[in-house]
């Protein structure tokens, strides 16, 4: 974690290390796994906001109208001087929230946190030409590991962990992220999260498997990531796309799935053996209801305070206060 501005290189040096240990760690796993921080390379997040704008991928529209319309309504109850965005990519829900509180004489710092340091430039270069007055602090990190919300951004503060991103997370590592992330948000401030809401499978599963193919893209970029940063020589075109719902875990698992017996080589890591149909699971993105997110909040010590859907309940905002 730090300023894109600050020294580039140690931190490089930590995240590769970071790399190859979580590489070795899920792929020598019986099941095969990746942590989904590697799709998020410029390419992988272009790729990811071209998935959102997909007419299958309803999570992005239902909670963009969502916040367009609590937006003013949750300015008001947190009245934040500061706004942090886990997860800010483009920014492009932190900007309907950066308006309504500045509609409010509010807002003044806006910290978005991202792992790639080329997208938060270029978020960060945009907002301030959107918003000349705002102090934007922007903020490389890994959610994985602690999050320090710079001093320099004035409280009370409101952090928005929106897009689902939180379903990526095991309730373990959910409950882990969400308890630090209360520790940064102090008594005085407000957590404001997105979660995409259990519905029928066929709808859930069309989001995770859209016509163009631009999901199948963004699953397999996480290998040119390994080959480019590893030296690996994952072969793209020997791995298949796969993304299904599982009903009793309520959440969508992607693999890759390797079409033949094959062995791929990543130094530093070793060399990996995969049998024909043998997959590597590259993301979970679990489904939630009200009961699961007020339990999941409470563990982590917050209250739900507000909770808001859009008509057709396919997705949640929830204000919540650290209790
Ligand atoms: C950004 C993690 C919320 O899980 O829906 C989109 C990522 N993966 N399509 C999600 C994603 C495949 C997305 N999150």
């Amino acid at each position: 974690m730090e300023n894109v501005s600050g020294p580039a290189l140690a931190a490089s040096a930590a995240s590769r290390d970071r790399m190859v240990s979580d590489v070795r760690r899920g792929l020598q796993a019986d099941q095969k796994w990746l942590p989904p921080t590697y799709f998020y390379d410029a390419k992988g997040s272009a790729l990811f906001e071209r998935i959102t704008r997909t007419p299958e991928y309803y999570l992005t529209r239902a909670e963009h109208a969502l916040l367009e319309r609590e937006a003013d309504s949750i300015a008001l109850a947190a009245g934040p001087r500061s706004l942090a965005e886990l997860g800010a990519g483009n920014a492009e829900k932190s900007r309907i929230l950066i308006r309504a509180l500045h509609a409010r004489g509010l807002g003044e710092a806006y910290v978005p946190v991202d792992v790639d340091r080329a997208t938060l430039a270029e978020t960060a270069a945009s907002l301030r030409e959107e918003f000349p007055e705002l102090d934007v602090i922007p903020l490389v990190a890994d959610m994985r590991r602690e999050i320090r919300i710079p001093p320099a951004a004035p409280r009370p503060l409101l952090c928005a962990f929106l897009g689902s991103t939180l379903g990526n997370f095991s309730a373990a590592e959910s409950q882990l992220l969400l308890s630090r992330l209360r520790g940064e948000i102090g008594k005085d401030g407000w957590l404001l999260l997105g979660a995409d809401l259990v519905k029928d499978v066929a709808t859930i599963e069309r989001a995770y498997n859209d016509a163009e193919g631009l999901t199948a893209q963004f699953n397999l970029n996480v290998l040119s990531v390994l080959n480019r940063e590893l030296g690996a020589d994952f072969d793209l075109a020997a791995f298949e796309h796969r993304a299904f719902y599982e009903p009793r875990l309520r959440r969508i698992a992607m693999h890759l799935v390797s079409r033949a017996k094959q062995r791929v080589t990543i130094p530093l890591v070793g060399e990996i053996e995969l049998a024909e149909g043998e997959s590597i699971r590259t993301e979970i993105s679990c489904k939630y209801d009200r009961e699961s997110l007020e339990e999941i909040l409470r563990e982590s010590g917050f209250a739900l305070e507000r909770w808001m859907t859009d008509d057709n309940r396919s997705f949640a905002l929830i204000l919540a206060r650290p209790e």
